[in-house]
């Protein structure tokens, strides 16, 4: 059957080369921010947070346009050392594609962040709450998927833990700051959250239950439809809680596409359609942090609070994702899961 496959996709590539690369290779990176957009956009005096920026991912790239329109940025990396050198490489990338001129205003700044530990999530929030004061974008971005089965520090199932869990609370403990600056919270899914059918979320699914029952691509498409829950619901609360429908906080979640960046390092299946599919049929990172940043760049009048984007327009999510009753329970689970960290009124 990997025989079958890897042969089907040799011949598609094979066709794909031959009819002319470029114009397939741009008809499959998809479209870019609409150049209006990002001409006006101007990020001066916004601190923007953003989940997972390392070399080879989605993070970076959207790092690199968001500095160029004088963003102020702190990256949340696992590695300081390696979060230092990313930042380096991206101040003089930036400044480069600037002719040499580093006209740039903004700046990065890289705080230890591991979203698998919510003691270091807490640490975090505190840090850039205390340096910064402010948030205007937040963007959870970092994500893992197909790993090994495993639980996070604080014994939830990793895929859950890591990129649904951790970003709730990260999100939580900057709300009042995002909150005032009227701020938006962008939720970096994927398509793969179509693939989960699951209609609850309680405790005992996620917590001391490393699901090893379940295949990982399934328990990565289970924290993805989190992610998308997560966002329908935050924007929800955020609508209720403002007297203006048009000038508040708002929250989206998106599908960056098939991205030739690092998420398939940690398994051999992932590492093969990555690798070979999204090489052919992909897109290169430029283009897959279009949407993230169309999301955080685009006048909120062009968006719809709570919904999600992908290929820098609003599109449709699984229908399981519109019912409340699984938002309420994800949300209600995800707290109790974080009580220790939140506010009673949280
Ligand atoms: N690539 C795709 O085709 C695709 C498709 C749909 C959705 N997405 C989503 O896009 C987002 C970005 O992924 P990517 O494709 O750019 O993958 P990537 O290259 O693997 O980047 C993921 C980032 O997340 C960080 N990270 C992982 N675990 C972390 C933790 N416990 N604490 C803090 N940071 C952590 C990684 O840091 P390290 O460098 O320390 O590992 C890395 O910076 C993810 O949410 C992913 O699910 C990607």
């Amino acid at each position: 059957m990997k025989k079958l496959l890897l042969s089907g996709f040799a011949v598609i590539g094979a066709a794909t080369a031959a009819a002319g690369y470029k114009p397939l290779r741009n008809y499959y990176n998809g479209p870019m921010v609409d150049p209006k957009i990002m001409e006006h956009a101007n990020l001066k005096d916004n601190v923007i947070v953003i989940t997972g920026v390392s070399k080879n991912g989605i993070g970076y790239e959207t790092c690199k346009s968001l500095l160029a329109k004088n963003g102020t940025i702190i990256i949340g990396v696992r590695d300081l050392k390696k979060g230092e050198a990313t930042r380096r490489e991206i101040l003089e990338q930036v400044a480069l594609e600037e002719n040499n001129q580093n006209n740039s205003k903004g700046n990065i700044y890289v705080m230890q962040l591991d979203l698998n530990d919510l003691d270091s999530v807490k640490h975090f929030a505190d840090e850039i709450k205390e340096k910064f004061k402010r948030c205007d974008i937040l963007i959870n971005n970092a994500g893992i998927s197909n790993v090994p089965h495993a639980l996070s520090k604080q014994n939830v199932e990793i895929h859950f833990g890591t990129n649904h869990l951790g970003h709730f609370l990260l999100t939580n403990l900057l709300i009042d700051q995002l909150k005032d600056s009227k701020g938006r919270v962008i939720t970096v899914a994927s398509r793969a959250h179509e693939n989960y059918y699951g209609k609850t979320f309680k405790l005992d699914e996620v917590y001391n239950n490393t699901c090893h029952y379940v295949p990982s691509h399934y328990l990565y498409a289970r924290s993805k439809f989190a992610n998308v829950l997560f966002s329908k619901k935050l924007d929800r609360i955020l609508a209720e809680q403002s007297k203006d429908e048009l000038d508040r906080c708002t929250s989206y979640s998106l599908h960056p596409g098939l991205v030739t960046s690092s998420i398939g390092r940690y398994s051999s299946l992932m590492s093969f359609v990555i690798g070979t599919v999204g090489r052919i049929f992909g897109k290169d990172l430029v283009h897959g942090s279009q949407t993230t940043l169309h999301v955080a760049l685009a006048d909120k009048s062009q968006l719809r609070g709570g919904a999600y984007y992908a290929d820098c327009k609003e599109k449709q999510t699984n229908p399981l994702a519109n019912e409340i009753s699984i938002q309420d329970e994800l949300w209600q689970t995800s707290k109790v899961l974080c009580a220790k960290y939140l506010r009673e009124t949280d």
